[in-house]
């Protein structure tokens, strides 16, 4: 009998995780399911019970930003003889705000989640993955970290950052045997727009010079249509998983492959009139 694949999931209480988790049990994985709070553990056990796979789905304790608790979860897989198929890196959230409002403790919060807690995660599993010489990592990155966005600076850069690594880091291990994916989605319904949307607080100050500017910008966010299922992310990682040959990038939703075909073909000049106009930070200036 072929021997059971294991994946590990950060921040799998809501969203492409929670669905990462039942998608991937539903295909017979056995997937180690994390969460920063496990008080918050009702919704994905639901989901999986709903599914028939709750069986399947172990949960543990990960705070991404913890580094102690990191260590402990890698030594906890190696010492039960798990073995690793799959990581990914999913764990995050938006701050949003212009960049003059948001504080350099706004910043490196943005970057400590995004960036620096899932290069900590990858680092502590790539001794167990160089070990097995087999393993995908795939990196949940954003259509925000190919083209930046205005009011969206920190989240750009944080992913900005997540993409440089991750491209540096599949070619570092390329010849044995690991592959590293980035997955791009563009905007898709999960809670990272309510419960986890973060706005700076220098940009929600009435004295903020961007006050007007922040008005127009969450009109036009509140006036947004609905946005797409995000379970087409977590078919596209579950497919990505069981590829053996995966590609570095993987665009999802219709928004986010408009926006990155319109910067590949229009001149930059007009490209960035679009983007400022689409945003409505100018009103109709743009
Ligand atoms: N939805 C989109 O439109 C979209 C588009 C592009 C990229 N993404 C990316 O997709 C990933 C997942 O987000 P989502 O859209 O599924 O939003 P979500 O529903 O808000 O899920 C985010 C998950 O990350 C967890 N998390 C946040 N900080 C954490 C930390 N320090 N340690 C561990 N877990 C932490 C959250 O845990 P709690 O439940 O404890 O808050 C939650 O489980 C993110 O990396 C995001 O940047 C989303």
């Amino acid at each position: 009998m072929a021997q059971e694949r294991v994946a590990l999931i950060t921040g799998a209480s809501s969203g492409f995780g929670l669905l990462t988790a039942v998608t991937l049990a539903r295909r017979e994985w056995r997937v180690l399911a994390t969460m920063r709070d496990l008080t918050r553990r009702e919704r994905l056990e639901s989901a999986a019970r709903a599914a028939g796979v709750l069986g399947r789905i172990e949960i543990l304790a990960l705070d991404v930003t913890d580094l102690e608790q990191i260590a402990g979860v890698a030594a906890t897989v190696a010492a039960r003889g798990l073995r690793m198929d799959a990581l990914v890196n999913n764990a995050g959230f938006a701050m949003a705000g212009f960049a003059d409002d948001v504080t350099d403790a706004e910043l490196r919060r943005q970057f400590d989640t995004n960036f620096f807690g899932a290069a900590a995660v990858t680092r502590a599993f790539l001794p167990q993955l160089r070990r097995q010489g087999f393993g995908h990592i795939v990196m949940v990155s954003s259509v925000s970290g190919r083209s930046a966005f205005p009011g969206m600076s920190s989240y750009s850069a944080s992913k900005f950052a997540m993409e440089g690594w991750s491209e540096s880091l599949r070619l570092e291990l390329k010849s044995l045997g690991i592959q590293v994916v980035l997955v791009e989605p563009g905007a898709f319904e999960t809670d990272i727009w309510t419960r986890n949307g973060t706005l700076s607080e220098g940009t929600l100050d009435p004295r903020s010079p961007n006050a007007a500017r922040v008005e127009r910008w969450k009109k036009g966010i509140e006036g947004a249509k609905k946005q797409p299922d995000a379970q087409v992310v977590a078919d596209g990682i579950a497919a990505i998983l069981e590829d053996p040959k995966p590609r570095l990038r993987y665009v999802y939703g219709r928004d986010a492959k408009m926006a990155l075909m319109m910067r590949r073909l229009l001149p930059s000049d007009v490209f960035e009139r679009l983007m400022v106009k689409y945003s409505g930070i100018d009103g109709n200036a743009g």
